[in-house]
């Protein structure tokens, strides 16, 4: 099984009224590999955001299916898709959505104690690693309102990470972030993929889908095409080039 996602002829319609129905997924069909770095782009309102949460089963579609990890996911009971979510996919949005009233350690562990399924000595170690590998430790006792935005969203990685999941799925993490503190958390993100976990980010920096292995645009509820860039690695890591052949296609896509 090499496909984590399977997406087929997935729609998405909010009736507003009888004779308004809006359709924002309009039969999507996409996959997404174990290990790839997929990234998203497309104008304000293609639906972007749309297609992450129904991926992820946080929206209910409104036809088609979804395979994640060989399991059919679009039909599941909300209860079943929550204990997948919690333990199969993570999430870092453009806000770190962090809980004002625990510390930045605690943030991190909360949805893994939660689980019940580890001891919290093996979870307060894990998250001990991915602090580390943050460079956030020394603010772990901190309070939220205390780290900057760069930090706070590299606790929102930790966070996202904290059980091991198959897939992270990012809307546009970077967002808020100057171009300096998006670089930084680039590069934790493409560690995370080189060490195996998929990821699917959502961005509107040309800049940073440069970085991702392949680029799928949206518009108006629909993919309309997509670039492959291979990995950004050792190996393919002229930064410029990729960036020339991406907004050169972007701007063929009109974008
Ligand atoms: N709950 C809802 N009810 C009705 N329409 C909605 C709802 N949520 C989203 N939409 C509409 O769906 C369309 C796609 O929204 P979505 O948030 O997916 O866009 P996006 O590509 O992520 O945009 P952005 O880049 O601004 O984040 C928009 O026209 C939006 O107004
Ligand atoms: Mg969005």
């Amino acid at each position: 099984m090499n496909n984590i996602i399977e997406a087929k002829k997935i729609s998405k319609e909010y009736v507003i009224s009888k004779e308004n129905i809006h359709q924002v997924l309009k039969g999507i069909d996409l996959t997404i590999q174990h290990g790839e770095f997929v990234s998203v782009m497309g104008a304000s309102g293609s639906g972007k955001t749309t297609l992450l949460y129904n991926l992820s089963g946080m929206d209910k579609l409104t036809s088609g299916n979804i395979t994640f990890c060989g399991e059919m996911i679009s039909n599941m009971s909300e209860e079943e898709l929550s204990k997948i979510r919690l333990k199969k996919m993570g999430f870092i949005f453009q806000q770190s959505n962090l809980l004002k009233n625990l510390n930045i350690f605690d943030n991190i562990v909360l949805s893994a104690y939660l689980r019940k399924e580890e001891s919290r000595q093996i979870i307060n170690e894990r998250a001990k690693i991915l602090m580390e590998k943050t460079n956030i430790s020394e603010i772990k006792d901190k309070d939220i309102t205390q780290v900057s935005g760069g930090q706070l969203q590299r606790a929102a990685i930790c966070r996202a990470l904290i059980n091991t999941p198959e897939i992270l799925f990012g809307d546009e993490p970077t967002g808020a972030l100057n171009s300096k503190v998006t670089n930084e958390v680039m590069n934790i993100l493409l560690d995370i993929n080189n060490s195996g976990t998929t990821i699917m980010l959502v961005t509107h920096d040309a800049k940073v889908a440069a970085k991702t292995e392949r680029v799928v645009f949206m518009s108006d509820g629909v993919i309309i095409g997509e670039i492959i860039l291979g990995k950004f690695n050792e190996y393919n890591n002229n930064l410029k080039e990729r960036e020339n052949k991406l907004t050169n296609w972007l701007l063929e896509l009109g974008f």
